[in-house]
């Protein structure tokens, strides 16, 4: 039986575990419950959905565990691009329309309203809500606090976990380069907070007093006790929970995970206008050349959302966006039950190896 820190006495979880929110379809209600139900933190990916969806996919992770569940947002603001811009990212990306038989449409919309999904939040009282991008305004955060929800904010730097902490959040995640999907980056330039897990984490741990929790590379219990080793109180696992039975990644980016190697993922603007790490392929190697005149996030990503949905109905993973971590030799198949048995046990083997032959080592 572990005995609680900070990060599972806040929670009310058992094991110190999270499974990250990942808009776009990988975290189902399913799956959220699923960790919840087996001890750790599950993380509904709200990012993308609809206040309405997110409201409807609350309830159905209610309706299948009575146990603490956060619900994660992309803290978004509402752009205007040029329609330069946006016509040069379309030129570029018609020859990939026309490869599918698609016609090019003028988005409506670039993203969801951030406002009318933090209210949802709001309204179905969730337990805990995590964010990353950015920090919300004061005057939600507020609100949060008041009704009691634990907040969990996302920092690649140090000074962005000492923004968060000055923002009066509970719990601070680290995010490592390593990690898969979108980088957290807020306070400066994305391209000098790529900074690896093992140097971020025992820093960030050192500089602010909240709880933080470990992401990037974490897919099984060496890394859990690395990360607790390195000063963190939890993990947060993304990759590692996409090839789980319950998961709602696609299955053509599923089998890439399992196959792939620490050599196969790269950090790209190219789908959706922000660094994010994913599994090289055709679409991000073509534009890499011309990354710097892509139209920043959400523009890009609401440009690129037709392309990566013929793509995804063909099974062609060269113009999906497969995002995932540089862990992708430990990826394994089984249930979110499985994961969450193994991590924790491998952790404690681990710390009882090390702890045990202490004559090994001094
Ligand atoms: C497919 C995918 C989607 C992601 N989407 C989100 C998201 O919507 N919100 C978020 O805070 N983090 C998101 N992340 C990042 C995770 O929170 C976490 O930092 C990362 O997965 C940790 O690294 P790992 O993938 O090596 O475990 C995503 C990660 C992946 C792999």
């Amino acid at each position: 039986m572990w005995k609680q820190n900070r990060v599972t006495k806040r929670l009310n979880i058992r094991y110190p575990v999270i499974q990250a929110g990942m808009a776009g379809g990988a975290t189902p209600p399913e799956l959220v419950a699923a960790v919840s139900e087996a001890g750790g933190l599950g993380t509904l990916g709200a990012g993308y959905l609809s206040p309405e969806g997110i409201r409807g996919a609350v309830r159905e992770i209610r309706s299948r565990t009575s146990k603490p569940f956060a619900v994660n947002l992309l803290v978004t603001e509402a752009v205007k691009p040029s329609p330069k811009e946006v016509r040069r990212s379309q030129e570029l990306l018609d020859p990939y329309r026309e490869e599918l038989g698609l016609k090019r449409q003028e988005p409506a919309n670039f993203a969801e309203s951030f406002e009318e999904q933090i209210q949802v939040l709001m309204e179905e009282r969730v337990p805990v809500f995590s964010f990353t991008f950015d920090i919300p305004e004061e005057r939600w955060l507020k609100r949060f606090r008041e009704m009691g929800t634990t907040l969990i904010g996302t920092a690649t730097t140090v000074r962005e976990a000492q923004l968060l902490e000055k923002a009066g959040v509970d719990l601070v995640v680290a995010q490592g380069a390593e990690a898969g999907g979108h980088r957290g980056t807020f306070a400066g330039p994305s391209d000098r907070a790529m900074v690896g897990t093992l140097a971020l984490v025992p820093q960030v741990a050192d500089q602010v007093k909240v709880p933080v929790i470990a992401a990037g590379g974490v897919m099984d219990g060496r890394g859990l006790a690395a990360a607790l080793a390195l000063g963190a109180e939890g993990v947060q696992l993304g990759t590692a929970f996409l090839t789980c039975e319950e998961s709602g990644a696609h299955p053509v980016h599923q089998e890439k995970i399992l196959s792939g190697t620490e050599e196969s993922t790269v950090v790209t603007r190219a789908f959706s206008g922000k660094p994010a790490r994913g599994i090289r392929n055709r679409l991000i190697q073509d534009l890499s050349s011309r990354e710097r005149t892509l139209p920043p996030y959400p523009v890009q990503n609401a440009l690129t959302r037709d392309i990566r949905k013929a793509a995804a109905l063909n099974r062609d993973p060269e113009l999906m966006s497969l995002w995932a971590g540089q862990g992708l030799r430990l990826s394994r198949r089984g249930t979110a039950e499985d994961l969450i048995r193994k991590v924790v046990g491998e952790a404690e083997e681990v710390l009882r190896r090390l702890t045990r032959d202490t004559s090994r080592y001094f």
